[in-house]
């Protein structure tokens, strides 16, 4: 897979080197490459931006560095992506989506944004990774890269890591416990030291699905539970009301 950045800060993405993007690109399962926007300006100021027509406040990236650098860049089929919170909510599906992509492309917005007409003909996907504002783009691409980039193939060392994350199956993580078996006076669920592989991995459904339906209930809504998911989670929700009368 190969990741083309473009940003008016390309030192931002320098801390993608050091975790699990970095790894895999060491690994040579990645190849990410940080481009600075103002390499296709030019004028002697490498001009980027300019004011808005209609007017108003704020600043608009201007389309022909984009649109060169697009020319360069978004080849062999690449997909071109722009993070925006105007872009559809990023989720495990969409990024398992693009990670079965050969090549992506980030554009990194800044200022009011990109001028419409690069988005209009340029870009494949808008996403936003939730219903809150950064002051760029380059935090958002950041997080899409880390989300896809995980689900490559070799890049995470253990096979299942990834599978049994939060959201793979739609509902959140069960907890997760080690060394000591008790820390300030909190013990170990006894379960998880009984060998019991069967009992364990019951117990693992019961609180994954115990917890989505507490913390995330419009979650379960889209999904088609088992009978033994069912049951686990009828379980889960009797004890809660005891623990709770
Ligand atoms: N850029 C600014 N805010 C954003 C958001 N919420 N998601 C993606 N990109 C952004």
């Amino acid at each position: 897979m190969r990741l083309d950045y473009l940003t008016i800060f390309p030192d931002y993405l320098d801390a993608l080197r050091l975790s699990l993007p970095g790894k895999a690109v060491e690994k040579g399962l990645l190849e990410l490459h940080v481009h600075d926007l103002r390499s296709w300006t030019h004028d002697r100021h490498r001009t980027v931006d300019d004011t808005p027509y209609g007017g108003g406040a704020g600043m608009v990236l201007k389309p022909e560095p984009f649109g060169e650098a697009l020319d360069e860049l978004a080849v062999d089929g690449a997909t071109v992506v722009v993070p925006t919170p105007a872009g559809r909510p990023f989720t495990q599906p969409l990024a398992r989506e693009l990670a079965t992509r050969e090549r992506l492309v980030f554009l990194c917005g800044r200022y009011e944004g990109i001028d419409e007409r690069i988005i209009d003909r340029c870009v494949d996907e808008e996403i936003s990774i939730g219903d809150y504002v950064l002051s760029g783009g380059e935090l958002g691409a950041m997080v899409l890269l880390d989300a896809v980039t995980r689900l490559i193939p070799g890049v995470l060392g253990h096979a299942d890591s990834a599978v049994e994350d939060s959201f793979s199956a739609g509902w959140l993580d069960c907890p997760h416990y080690t060394r000591p078996e008790e820390f300030d006076g909190q013990r170990v669920p006894e379960v998880l030291l009984s060998g019991n592989h069967e009992r364990i991995r019951r117990w693992r459904l019961k609180q994954s699905l115990g917890r989505t339906w507490q913390r995330r209930p419009e979650l379960l809504e889209d999904l088609e539970l088992s009978k033994e998911q069912q049951q686990l989670l009828a379980e889960y929700i009797r004890e809660q009301e005891t623990d709770n009368h």
